[in-house]
């Protein structure tokens, strides 16, 4: 099941050079099962043409408080009562200000009085115009009537400015969205999940590691914290921003993924191994770089400990779920780790393939446990890992 899906969306776009970007938001909102209507200001309308909105949403776009015909469709009320959330991206520093004072100048402006659901704005103003204490005072208005304020993203701006103030990226605002309608599954658990590569040193500059880019395990932690749950997320080196409310231990080697996994585990309820730990390591750390010879090199290895076997020998009553990379043969290699490891289930992947796997947004997996096998189609790796954890409390009645 999708993060959005049977989700009703009414997007409200208003005048801003990022109203550009509700043209992406719409087909990512869809993309996460949402049904998205588009509303938009005469101002918005400046910046993107209702008919690219049209086509994209699909349905006729609103813009006039007084129009008969629209009305006959679906009247400004009538919009207001369908939505499940009003997400306004980009909200002008205009059309915020309009909001804490209440007016109903605009179709916009009179569904968001009218309307009983979750509100979201997505701020997108010049960074001197988001500091002004007029625009402070508003968003805290707004955050105490729980409008849910995404954003704004930092950095340089149309004008040439750079600061707080551009329109969050559309992926993030779907994602924030998604956590809106949070399920509560894993309310009271604590969850750990290892994720991303790990590094073993050779010498001071060098290093054994591999391509893992850590965006499943940051999207599983993210899908338990959406969740509910107390998250600490152990990661090796990547190049991932911190899912929200999640604690972070960041480690190197197998080695210290072993110690932190070790001291997070105990006392927690779920234990989720999606990092690509090296299996071996350097069986001596030069202490000065090596220095390269004409005949070649011989480097003695020696295995790492196995971080997620340990962890689940250590706490029996810690549910483990692992993961298999495989090339080949993915089930029954898979299948076996489960066994030998002694996990409670473990996700199958193919990590031959381009689209999906090693350092891609995409993923396609299988859930195996002791006496079931579900498979996940290809997903973007956000929405598979709210499947999973879905499935996970589904199949373990966590
Ligand atoms: O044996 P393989 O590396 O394919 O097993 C993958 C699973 O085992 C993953 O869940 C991975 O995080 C975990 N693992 C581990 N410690 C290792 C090797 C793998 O925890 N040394």
């Amino acid at each position: 099941m999708s993060s959005l899906s049977n989700k009703r969306i009414i997007l409200g776009v208003t005048g801003g050079i990022a109203a550009y970007k509700s043209a992406e938001l719409v087909r990512r909102l869809q993309d996460a099962g949402a049904e998205v209507r588009v509303v938009m200001t005469h101002a918005a309308t400046e910046f993107v043409r209702p008919l690219t909105m049209q086509a994209l949403s699909g349905h006729q776009i609103h813009t006039e408080l007084l129009d008969s015909d629209a009305e006959a469709g679906m009247g400004h009320i009538e919009l207001a009562r369908w939505a499940d959330l009003l997400l306004i991206a980009p909200a002008s520093a205009d059309f915020i200000a309009n909001m804490v004072h209440g007016r109903a100048d605009s179709l916009l402006a009179t569904i968001y009085l009218a309307t009983p659901a979750k509100v979201a704005v997505a701020p997108a103003m010049n960074q001197a115009m988001w500091a002004h204490p007029a625009s402070m005072d508003n968003i805290a208005t707004l955050r105490q009537r729980n409008v849910n304020v995404i954003g704004p993203d930092d950095g340089i701006q149309a004008c040439g400015d750079t600061g707080p103030g551009r329109m969050e990226q559309p992926d993030t605002i779907v994602t924030t969205v998604g956590s809106l309608f949070a399920n509560g599954l894993l309310a009271g658990k604590k969850v750990v999940v290892t994720a991303g590569p790990t590094r073993e040193a050779l010498d001071p500059v060098r290093y054994i590691s591999n391509h893992s880019s850590g965006k499943m395990g940051y999207a599983l932690a993210e899908a338990a914290s959406e969740a509910g749950a107390q998250v600490i997320l152990i990661s090796g080196p990547v190049n991932l921003a911190i899912p929200p409310n999640c604690q972070l231990v960041s480690v190197l080697s197998a080695g210290e993924l072993l110690e932190a996994s070790l001291e997070a585990a105990d006392g927690a309820d779920i234990f989720i191994a999606a990092a690509a730990v090296a299996d071996y390591r350097a069986k001596a750390i030069a202490a000065q770089k090596i220095k390269k010879q004409d005949a070649g090199m011989t480097i003695q290895l020696e295995r790492n400990p196995d971080v997620v076997s340990t962890v689940a020998a250590a706490n029996s009553a810690l549910f483990v779920l692992g993961f298999a990379a495989e090339t080949e043969n993915v089930e029954a290699h898979a299948r076996d780790k489960l066994k030998r490891k002694k996990l409670d289930a473990i996700i199958a992947n193919d990590v031959s393939r381009d689209d999906v796997g090693f350092d891609t947004d995409n993923n396609e997996a299988c859930w195996i446990d002791a006496d079931s096998t579900k498979t996940f189609s290809k997903r973007s790796k956000t929405q598979l890992a709210r499947d999973i954890i879905e499935h996970m409390v589904h199949r373990q009645s966590l």
